[in-house]
């Protein structure tokens, strides 16, 4: 069976999002003039250049189903439809989604498996996914099992079989930054009738388009990178494939776990300037793991833009730089908990990919759910978001926390 196949006729091909010819020639204008301009023409009522935070609910129409394209702000509204065309452009997809939540379209994809499918995915994929699974969906009869990133290449044409219906990859993964060969993850997952999801959320389509690669289905927490301003909750689907596309759309009208028109504007905002920030924050953190390596209170960096990174050839490979999100182990957990609560600059805190540098300790913060999974996280993890301030201050500030730990 086709993984695409939801069979009777619950389809709703009047919700069929097409994007503008001129937002996806990709080859024709760059991806940042495209983050500007896609889907973002002069407001037709008043020429305002920026798009309108269109605060309705509903939409008049002239005679019944005589409208001007918008019905009811669940189903479309015109600022979310802007964001929608916008970061679809950007990932390389025909078609995007924009939610309440990066669990409101994690659990969105969910509603495309029945009861009795398998899903697998890596073992470290974000926390909240990992609940979603295991507490929501498991006790219902859907089947989730997990495989090792270090184990992807060797084992996992073995580990799909006939019932995995959805293969759940992120690359690099949270919080231990584990990098997957997409292509060829996806291409044994189709192989074995299994559609490829990845949440992109750490690399964002500045650095990574997995749509490109091979995967059916992206998958984004737009509260980090793409809002990039710790101002707002949202997340993202985004597909090329039509059948994904339409049942997509179907879903989001249906479960109705929109995001809301001020919401999809300050996304739609951050998405104007994400590749300057992308390429400040990669500067940034490869200076903070200049720091990291070899300091004394450091036992192991984990970022794959480092050589000896057990993923580092394949992130070369499939992404323009390495991100900004950057894990070490401590000494000890002990030590992880004093360091993280010592900085100054960056702040004590869940979430990542905003303006402003957080550190977090995984295995009680953003994480603490997969405490009693087969693959919880080391206590001894540290976490951080480096963002945007003057390198050398974030550099000083970790000196000082580690500095501590030396004595
Ligand atoms: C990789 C990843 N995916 C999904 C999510 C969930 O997104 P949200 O918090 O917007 O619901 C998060 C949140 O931290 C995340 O880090």
């Amino acid at each position: 069976m086709s993984p695409f196949s939801w069979g009777g006729d619950r389809r709703a091909p009047h919700l069929e999002r097409s994007l503008p010819e001129s937002a996806l020639r990709i080859g024709a204008v760059d991806f940042e003039t495209r983050a500007i301009h896609a889907g973002q023409e002069p407001d037709p009522a008043t020429g305002a250049v920026t798009v309108p935070i269109y605060a309705t609910s509903t939409f008049r129409q002239h005679a019944v189903g005589e409208h001007q394209g918008y019905e009811y702000s669940r189903t479309g509204n015109p600022t979310r439809r802007a964001l929608e065309t916008c970061l679809a452009s950007l990932e390389g997809a025909t078609s995007g989604f924009a939610f309440a939540s990066g669990m409101a379209a994690a659990a969105t994809v969910t509603e495309l498996l029945d009861p009795g499918d398998r899903v697998l995915a890596v073992s470290d994929v974000y926390g909240g996914t990992y609940r979603l699974f295991t507490t929501v969906l498991a006790p219902k009869g859907y089947r989730f099992q997990t495989i090792e990133c270090d184990r992807v290449e060797s084992e996992l044409t073995d580990r799909l079989d006939g019932s995995t219906r959805m293969l759940w990859l992120e690359s690099p993964t949270n919080p231990l930054l584990g990098v997957v060969d997409i292509a060829r993850a996806a291409e044994a997952a189709h192989a074995a009738g299994a559609m490829v999801v990845v949440d992109n959320t750490f690399a964002t389509p500045y650095l990574q388009r997995p749509l490109e690669l091979g995967a059916d289905l992206v998958l984004h927490s737009t509260t980090k990178y793409l809002g990039g301003h710790s101002d707002v909750v949202g997340g993202f689907l985004a597909t090329r494939t039509p059948e994904l596309a339409e049942r997509l759309a179907f879903l989001q009208n249906t479960v109705g776990a929109v995001a809301g028109p001020f919401d999809a504007w300050l996304v739609l905002r951050g998405l104007k300037t994400l590749a300057v920030r992308m390429r400040q924050h990669c500067a940034n953190a490869r200076e903070v793991v200049e720091l990291l390596q070899g300091h004394p209170a450091v036992e192991q960096v984990l970022y794959p833009g480092l050589a000896d990174h057990p993923g580092h050839a394949i992130a070369a490979r499939q992404m323009a730089d390495f991100g900004a999100m950057v894990s070490f182990r401590a000494r000890s957990e002990a030590a992880a908990l004093r360091i993280a609560a010592q900085t100054r600059v960056f702040t004590l805190a869940e979430s990542l990919g905003g303006v402003e540098s957080l550190i977090e300790h995984p295995g009680r913060m953003t994480h603490a759910s997969t405490a009693d999974s087969p693959h919880p996280v080391p206590g001894s993890l540290v976490r951080l978001s480096v963002g945007l301030e003057s390198s050398r201050d974030l550099v000083s500030d970790l000196e000082a926390a580690l500095a501590d730990e030396t004595r």
